[in-house]
């Protein structure tokens, strides 16, 4: 059994003491999709414009980052890989239906290509994405509920390129759930979630019955998301993936500190 999504998938919206997106000089320096880059203005919708202005920079979609050539590339390779696994429609955490997923380092050229875009565009300088990309194959009745990445496995960028069928992500604040924010993920787009719409919001793929763009409906087919991550601060990967079997343990508080003796 894989292990990718599971320990980044946290359920809910409580959130553990994760680090803040405070590089602010540092990332400016971001090519392409830093902070300050709009992504596609049209590819999103706010609950208010306050939302809309809180994550400027912070959540952003671009289409058209990747070819249909990269794609179809891309495809090639994950298929034979994919393919073998069923989907899992009862997965323990709650958080996801309907999918299956790998985790993968290596690439063939299109791959390489677009994935050293991604990081140079949508990462801080020094806050690179790890080795492993995190595959997920989402069947067309499959979705991916609200949830935080675990702080302990993610650090402060989320970066996802969208294959195959188009689908809506929505953003929900953690604090004021009337709030949100939704991208509209068309094959070949990269979406880049830091700071708080990493943190302080939960994100989701809309279910087919749900995936509507405002009055847009958007059918949900099977698609296939490449999500990059950079790994927490002050973590270093474990290259063994020897790592905690359940995010609970994870999340959970430290042991207080001893008592001083009285
Ligand atoms: C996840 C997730 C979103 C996507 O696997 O943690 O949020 O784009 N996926 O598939
Ligand atoms: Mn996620």
């Amino acid at each position: 059994m894989h292990r990718a999504g599971c320990l980044w998938r946290r359920v809910g919206a409580g959130l553990g003491p994760g680090l803040r997106f405070g590089d602010g000089a540092a990332l400016g320096a971001a090519a392409g999709l830093g902070p300050e880059a709009e992504g596609d203005p049209g590819l999103l919708r706010a609950s208010s414009p306050e939302v809309e202005r809180q994550l400027r920079g912070l959540a952003l979609v671009r289409g058209g980052f990747m070819s249909t050539g990269e794609e179809a590339e891309v495809l090639r390779e994950l298929e034979p890989v994919l393919g073998r696994r069923p989907y899992q429609f009862d997965h323990w955490d709650g958080a996801i239906c309907g999918y299956r997923e790998t985790e993968r380092a290596r690439w063939g050229e299109a791959g390489r290509a677009v994935l050293g875009r991604v990081a140079a565009a949508a990462f801080p300088p020094g806050r690179p994405p790890t080795p492993l990309v995190h595959v997920l194959d989402l069947h067309p009745r499959g979705h991916v509920g609200p949830h935080v990445d675990s702080v302990k496995f993610c650090g402060c960028t989320i970066a996802g390129l969208s294959l195959l069928s188009p689908s809506v992500l929505r953003l929900r604040s953690c604090r004021a759930p009337g709030q949100w924010l939704e991208l509209l993920l068309e094959p070949g787009s990269l979406y880049v979630l830091r700071g708080a719409a990493r943190y302080d919001f939960t994100h989701e793929i809309l279910r087919h019955e749900e995936s509507f763009f405002g009055g847009r409906r958007v059918p949900r087919g099977r698609r296939l998301a490449l999500i990059c991550r950079n790994a927490p601060h002050d973590t270093t990967p474990d290259p063994l993936g020897n790592s905690p079997a359940f995010i609970g343990d994870a999340e959970a508080e430290p042991p207080p500190p001893p008592r001083p003796p009285q």
